[in-house]
């Protein structure tokens, strides 16, 4: 995991939506670790745009391998870092007038002499489980939680399918982790809630007897909100052997009006929802 700094706050904070000709205030966005994509998406030395929460986030690797998570801007005459930045040794240095920024945000070099006190904004941001994670505060408060360890060896998972939809995320990885527990064939299910927009569901296999080791399919549902309104949700999977695959079994959350699996068969303890449990 790679800590870094606070961002700032929420760009969304106090603007309005039409709905139906009326204007209503739209929500701020939810406070919590957020998918920006897979460890995997960026080699040493690779930068990227992804969008983030109302704006753009430039995410780059250096060549030994730190990866940093900033707001798009350069703190010099306003470059956009993603369209042309590029990384050389542990600095990433901006097209325009070719400043290098180390891995804290400092300025530490320029063409032109002694570098100013100028410094990139972090976004706070970890590795974890293969996958890329910004830290979002609605008052750009800095992490108050870390990301779970997780038990067992984890396969880095794949996405395989990647859709952006309407909605908060926490409803959208609600429906979405509803929908897989609905079509899983699988008594022995374990559900982990990790924030707002991160669940994933273990699903042992239904003959777990012809198994010599406990493995388990993981499902990663993730949501992260990239305009007012709007979430990119990422399905993953990937393989677990071992302990993970022993996730304490919960009744899934279910939409309403619908069966609830926890009471037709499949072991329960509750029925937890993705809900931020810091907001
Ligand atoms: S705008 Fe980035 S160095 Fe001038």
């Amino acid at each position: 995991m790679l800590p870094c700094t606070p961002g700032g706050a929420d760009p969304s904070a106090g603007r309005s939506g039409q709905h139906g000709g009326v204007t209503t205030p739209t929500p701020p966005y939810p406070r919590g670790w957020f998918c920006i994509g897979f460890s995997r998406e960026w080699k040493a030395g690779s930068v990227g745009t992804r969008r983030f929460m109302g704006g753009d986030a430039v995410v780059y690797r250096t060549r030994r391998g730190v990866l940093r998570v900033i707001r798009p801007y350069c703190p010099h005459l306003g470059a956009h870092l993603g369209a042309g930045g590029t990384v050389d040794g542990e600095y990433l240095v901006c097209p325009f007038h070719r400043f290098a920024f180390a891995p804290d945000g400092t300025c530490a070099r320029t063409p032109y002499g002694t570098p100013p006190k100028a410094s990139l904004t972090l976004l706070p941001s970890r590795e974890a489980y293969g996958i890329v994670w910004a830290w979002h505060s609605p008052d750009g408060a800095p992490p108050s939680r870390e990301l779970p360890a997780l038990p067992g060896p984890l396969v880095s998972p794949r996405a395989f399918r990647v859709t952006e939809e309407a909605g908060r995320p926490q409803d959208v990885t609600e429906r979405a982790v509803a929908r897989i527990l609905a079509r899983s064939a699988s008594r022995h299910v374990g559900l982990r809630v990790l924030g707002p927009g991160a669940a994933l569901v273990v699903i042992e296999p239904v003959r777990r007897h012809l198994c010599a080791a406990p493995w388990g399919l993981v499902l990663w549902v993730l949501a992260t909100p990239v305009s007012p309104g709007r979430v990119r949700r990422w399905t993953a999977g990937s393989a677990a052997v071992g302990p993970v695959a022993r996730l304490p079994a919960a009744a899934p959350p279910h939409p309403a009006g619908q069966k609830d699996p926890a009471r037709s068969g499949r072991s329960g303890t509750g029925s937890p929802t993705p809900s931020d449990p810091g907001s």
